[in-house]
């Protein structure tokens, strides 16, 4: 209570990064994304609802974390990967106004068995048609591999057909972030979007600087955000004395952290440098919370019900044949008209039903 928020500009000016010389330096640094944090309060919703599991509530946009200021939202598609455990949704806001795509993160069930595997375990693969630029094969098959990428691409021509060009804003927290930034790539990339926006929560490195450096050149816009002594952000971790092979984070960070004694708490919201990994913000403390991890902005970034695999998960998509062999699937409603229409994964066998 009493908590107040505190805005610290920190813009510096010098972009260069810094005198110990092992550092890559930044490049591209001019077209960097201005933090905004209204912006940055509204987008967090979106990225907490995602981990919630009642399709109904989703859908109609009634969940307890739907509102407030994500009011008026209109969800365009759901989409549920049973088999890797992912969940994601695509629609358009008032307020910025823009196609939304959230991606939820990891289940608080196996997240300790996916903290620990992010220090040891480095799949690695190249990101197709960038020489060097190496990338963390789980995050990247997350989005590419799965339900998720091609029931994403489509819900955003749908909403484009009806909303026309709008501003795309990729969000989520944790894996859902590394997801996010892995989808506004794809979507400058290879749908030649120009109007793309990602902003992440409490993120994990997913690449290696060659790679980080390509990432901020072709989505600029980006805002990565850090919470304190979250875990997260720190891994897989940063190897001082290996520049070219240690992963690194993309621009542009941004840390929140409190200062202030007993009562009188404020949180700063420090900007950071253009160079991805800059030593005064989060990594200027050691990761070592996963409290800090579940809650940015003062919002709940964990799921909602106990269970293996908190997905959405209710009895009306039980009773449904929607689901495929391997238990996933999309659900989706054109925005011209009421209707919803449930798809079997990659086939042509739609359902469409009233919702009302
Ligand atoms: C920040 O974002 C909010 C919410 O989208 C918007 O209303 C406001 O105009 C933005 N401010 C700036 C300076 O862009
Ligand atoms: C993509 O996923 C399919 C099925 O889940 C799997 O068989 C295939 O090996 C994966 N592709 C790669 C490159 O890992």
């Amino acid at each position: 209570m009493g908590k107040t928020w505190c805005f610290i500009l920190v813009t510096s000016l010098c972009l260069f990064a810094f005198s110990d010389g092992r550092e890559l330096k930044a490049r591209h640094t001019s077209k960097l994304a201005q933090y905004n944090h209204t912006l940055a309060t509204i987008l967090v919703e979106y990225a907490s609802a995602v981990y919630l599991s009642d399709l109904t509530q989703l859908f109609t946009w009634t969940c307890s974390r739907c509102g407030d200021l994500t009011k008026g939202f209109e969800i365009i598609e759901l989409v549920v990967d049973v088999e890797h455990c992912l969940q994601a949704f695509v629609g358009v806001a008032d307020d910025p106004h823009a196609i939304i795509i959230a991606f939820r993160g990891t289940n608080e069930h196996s997240l300790q068995n996916w903290i620990e595997d992010l220090y040891w375990k480095q799949h690695e693969i190249n990101y197709p048609d960038m020489d060097d630029a190496m990338v963390h094969r789980g995050f990247y098959m997350a989005y590419h591999n799965t339900t998720i990428r091609p029931a994403v691409l489509e819900a955003v021509e749908r909403a484009k057909k009806f909303y026309g060009d709008i501003k795309i804003i990729a969000t989520g927290h944790s894996m859902g972030g590394a997801m996010a930034a892995f989808c506004g790539l794809d979507l400058t990339v290879n749908q030649q979007e120009k109007n793309v926006q990602v902003m992440t929560f409490g993120q994990p490195r997913i690449g290696n600087a060659v790679f980080a450096s390509l990432y901020s050149k072709l989505v600029p816009n980006t805002i990565r955000v850090t919470h304190e002594h979250d875990i997260v952000p720190h891994l897989p971790p940063y190897y001082y004395y290996l520049p070219q092979k240690t992963y690194q984070h993309f621009p542009r960070e941004v840390w929140l952290y409190n200062i202030g004694l007993g009562s009188l708490v404020y949180t700063v919201e420090k900007i950071c440098d253009g160079s991805g990994e800059d030593p005064t913000c989060s990594r200027s403390v050691s990761g070592n919370s996963i409290i800090d991890h579940m809650v940015y902005y003062g919002v709940d970034m964990g799921s909602d019900e106990p269970g293996i695999c908190r997905i959405v998960m209710d009895s009306y998509v039980m009773s449904t044949s929607i689901r495929d062999l391997r238990g996933n699937f999309i659900l989706s409603r054109d925005p011209a008209t009421p209707l919803l229409k449930l798809s079997r994964e990659f086939d042509n066998q739609e359902k469409t039903i009233d919702v009302d």
